[in-house]
């Protein structure tokens, strides 16, 4: 899976001969999985119409000379600011970086950057001498000393006959350049243990108790901490998930192939992520045929308690900077509190979940992070989203224990 699965993109399209190429970008990046929101200038929609993009992305194109807006509130620029993970503009004119440079917001693309408080990337593309002018080398340093990500140009031929720098770079390229500004690099080679999903305790050869866990949390953090230059094992239990392009995953079905697989690998590893809905308990002797409605009326099931995963894992010698989950249905804090403590956890994070709209099977997620001392809440929002500010977090801490601990004493 590619990292910009599941990324909310704002491809914002300006006036430059390159725009052709901006729909083969769209394409590569619908194919990666991100949703990509098309935003044209008036002058864009003059080199390539919105209809291409428009089949490409799946999305109304939003352009400001529509009198219909994309977003229901009729705030596309407000609402694309918020709603966008990212905003890169490619082509960027020159006219375009000129306007952003200097506030100018009157249309819906310069608009919607000013509103923007996430990463914006431009990949300029223009002819020779318009690059070279001091106008806009001065809005080009303008716009990268208040943060803003440029992409390109490359030298080469230019669709005017000139040679030199100008050209946009190609698509392969700027979609290689946008998924690494996703790419913290806190956690560059660090060895970091995620597991993920549910699992199922069998009852008979056709039969498991299970969970409503789909995976996605586990795998959002898997993705975020390969983000942040992480060495990423998954230990998955069986969900319909693609595994995070770079991670190594091993699939497992029940608790205790769960618990052999993360012990295997748990002493090199320096960061653990319990994700996992591992099943408290599983059946005594599972049937070791189809059980038969006709034979029973009533059917009692003995179940056992599993194992506790985590527990052990924090419990080896110089074990991993633990980090646990508490999925709870109600008196979440006191629970995860409880757990934290009782299995000497560095960290655990409470998910409320058998809600509507946040938990287990849902795309959101509510993250309370609670350590010996402390807590902080890492609020509401896509899972995707969560596991970042999660994994940032966890980096945080887990770095200042290594400091700490690598310091001499005095
Ligand atoms: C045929 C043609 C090609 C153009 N190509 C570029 C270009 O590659 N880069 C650029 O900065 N401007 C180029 N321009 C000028 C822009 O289209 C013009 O500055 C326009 O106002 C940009 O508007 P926008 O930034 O709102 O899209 C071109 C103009 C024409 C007519």
């Amino acid at each position: 899976m590619s990292s910009m699965a599941g990324k909310q993109v704002v491809l914002g399209v300006t006036g430059g001969i390159a725009a052709y190429k901006s729909a083969e970008l769209l394409r590569l990046l619908v194919r990666d999985g991100a949703h990509v929101q098309v935003v044209l200038t008036r002058a864009a929609a003059q080199f390539v119409g919105p209809r291409t993009y428009q089949a490409l992305s799946g999305r109304r194109v939003a352009m400001e000379t529509d009198a219909v807006s994309v977003e229901p509130g009729g705030m596309d620029h407000i609402a694309l600011a918020h709603w966008a993970d990212v905003v890169l503009v490619a082509p960027a004119t020159a006219d375009f970086m000129a306007r952003l440079a200097h506030g100018l917001a009157g249309d819906l693309l310069s608009s919607l950057c000013l509103a923007l408080e996430k990463p914006l990337a431009l990949a300029p593309a223009m002819n020779r001498a318009m690059w070279e002018h001091p106008a806009t080398r001065a809005n080009l340093a303008l716009l990268r000393e208040r943060g803003a990500a440029v992409f390109g140009p490359e030298d080469g031929a230019q669709a005017c006959g000139d040679q030199g720098p100008g050209r946009m770079l190609e698509v392969a390229e700027l979609r290689r350049c946008l998924e690494s500004l996703f790419h913290t690099g806190v956690l560059r080679s660090v060895p970091v243990l995620v597991s993920a999903g549910p699992t199922r305790e069998a009852l008979d050869p056709v039969r498991y108790l299970g969970n409503y866990s789909s995976g996605r949390m586990g795998y959002a953090v898997a993705g975020a901490a390969l983000e942040a230059g992480a060495q990423v094992t998954l230990i998955s239990g069986p969900v319909s998930l693609e595994t995070p392009a770079g991670a190594r995953c091993v699939s497992v079905r029940s608790a205790a192939e769960m618990r052999d697989a993360v012990l295997a690998v748990a002493p090199v590893h320096r960061i653990f992520f319990s994700v996992a809905a591992v099943s408290d308990y599983r059946c005594d002797t599972p049937a070791p045929r189809k059980i038969r409605k006709e034979e029973h009326e009533v059917l009692q099931l003995r179940l056992i308690r599993n194992p506790d995963i985590l527990a052990e894992v924090s419990g080896i010698p110089e074990a991993p900077f633990t980090v646990g989950f508490a999925a709870e249905t109600e008196g979440l804090l006191e629970h995860a509190r409880a757990k934290l403590l009782a299995k000497g956890l560095d960290l655990i994070v409470a998910n409320p979940v058998g809600g509507a709209e946040y938990g287990f099977g849902r795309r959101h997620g509510d993250l309370t992070l609670l350590w010996e001392g402390g807590s902080l809440v890492l609020g509401r929002d896509r899972k995707e989203l969560m596991a970042r500010r999660l994994v940032r977090e966890v980096a945080r801490r887990y770095l200042e224990r290594e400091t700490a601990d690598a310091a001499p004493a005095h």
